[in-house]
C-alpha cells in the first residue's frame, strides 16, 4: 500500500492508472474510519482496480465554532485498517496542499438542496464539501466514488455537482452500518459519555416509530413528526436541530408520506451533535 501526501505525484499514478486501462475506486474520508468506512472500501476494492482512500480532514467544510481543531484523528490506527482493507493508495494531503496562499476557487450547487437541513444550520458548510471533492476527483480522477447514505443531503449534493459539471464517475451511495443497537456509525460517536450514547439512541428509535406508523396506515407528514418531535424531546440532553420528511432526491418537504419520502433528523445529544436518516415506505435506505 502506498502512502503518498503529493498531489502531483497522486494525479500522476492516478492518470497512468487510468490510462493503462485500469479503473480507479475512491473513498474520500475525513479519516477516523469506523466500520462505514471499511463496507464502502470492501465495495471499492470489487469496483476498481486501483482502490484509492483520502484521508483529508476538510477545513472549508466546518464553520466558525464547529469541531475542526477537534476533530479526531488517528492517521496510524487508519493506516493499519486501510492495509487490512486492501487499500492499495492512502492520499493523504497536508491543508497547505490543498488550499495553498491565494487559493480562490470554490464549487457551490445552488438552491434548497444545500440551503435546507444541514445548509440552514451550516451555511458554508457544502461549499467546503463540493469544493473539497471537485478537487479530489480532479487529482484521483476516480472511475466510481463511493458514499455512505448517512450524509443522505450530502450525497444528494456530490451526485448535483457531477451530473452538472458532466464529470465522468459514477457516484454510488452505500447503506448505513449501524452499532448492534441502531446507532449510525459516525467518527463523532466518540464523544459521546456513556450517558449519553444512550440518549443518542432515540435517532434511530425515532426511524423505527416512523416506519412504523406508516406501516400502520399513517400517512400525513405532521401526524409522524409530532409523534416523534415528543419521542425525542423526551430525551433529557437531546435538543433537535430538525426532523423533517423530504422528497429524498430534491430535499423538498413533503406534506404526505410516499414512496421517494425521506425522514432526516439532526439532534444535538448534549455538545455532539448526530444525523441520521432513512426511507420510511421503502425497505431499503436510499
Ligand atoms: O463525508 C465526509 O467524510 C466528507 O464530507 C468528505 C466527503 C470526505 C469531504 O470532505
Amino acid at each position: 500500500m502506498e502512502i503518498i501526501s503529493d498531489i502531483t505525484e497522486t494525479q500522476d499514478r492516478c492518470l497512468a492508472t487510468r490510462a493503462s486501462g485500469q479503473t480507479i475506486a475512491f473513498v474520500p474520508t475525513m479519516g477516523f474510519l469506523h466500520d462505514g468506512h471499511l463496507s464502502l472500501l470492501r465495495e471499492g476494492r470489487k469496483r476498481g482496480d486501483l482502490l484509492v482512500l483520502s484521508i483529508f480532514v476538510n477545513p472549508t467544510q466546518f464553520g466558525q465554532g464547529e469541531d475542526l481543531d477537534h476533530y479526531p484523528r488517528d492517521f496510524e490506527r487508519d493506516e493499519s485498517l486501510a492495509r487490512a482493507a486492501g487499500v492499495d493508495l492512502i492520499f493523504y494531503p497536508s491543508a497547505e496542499a490543498i488550499y495553498p496562499a491565494g487559493y480562490a476557487t470554490y464549487v457551490t450547487v445552488e438552491g434548497p438542496l444545500t440551503t435546507t437541513l444541514e445548509g440552514a444550520c451550516r451555511p458554508t458548510h457544502f461549499r467546503g464539501v463540493t469544493t473539497v471533492v471537485a478537487k479530489l476527483f480532479s487529482i484521483v480522477q476516480p472511475h466510481v466514488a463511493l458514499f455512505g447514505r448517512k450524509d443522505h443531503q450530502q450525497l444528494a449534493v456530490i451526485r448535483r455537482m457531477s451530473a452538472d459539471l458532466n464529470l465522468p464517475v459514477d457516484i454510488v451511495g452505500m447503506p448505513i452500518v449501524r452499532e448492534v443497537d441502531g446507532l449510525a456509525m459516525s467518527s463523532r460517536n466518540v464523544y459521546l459519555s456513556p450517558a449519553e450514547r444512550q440518549q443518542a439512541l432515540v435517532l434511530s428509535q425515532a426511524l423505527d416509530r416512523g416506519r412504523q406508523l406508516v406501516a400502520d396506515g399513517v400517512r400525513e407528514v405532521a401526524e409522524v413528526l409530532a409523534a416523534l418531535h415528543a419521542m425525542i424531546d423526551a430525551q433529557q440532553d437531546a435538543r433537535i436541530d430538525y426532523l423533517l420528511i423530504c422528497h429524498q432526491a430534491t430535499l423538498r418537504e413533503q406534506e404526505r408520506i410516499d414512496a421517494d419520502s425521506v425522514l432526516l433528523l439532526a439532534v444535538s445529544i448534549g455538545k455532539t451533535r448526530l444525523i441520521d436518516n432513512g426511507s420510511l415506505l421503502n425497505p431499503q435506505d436510499f
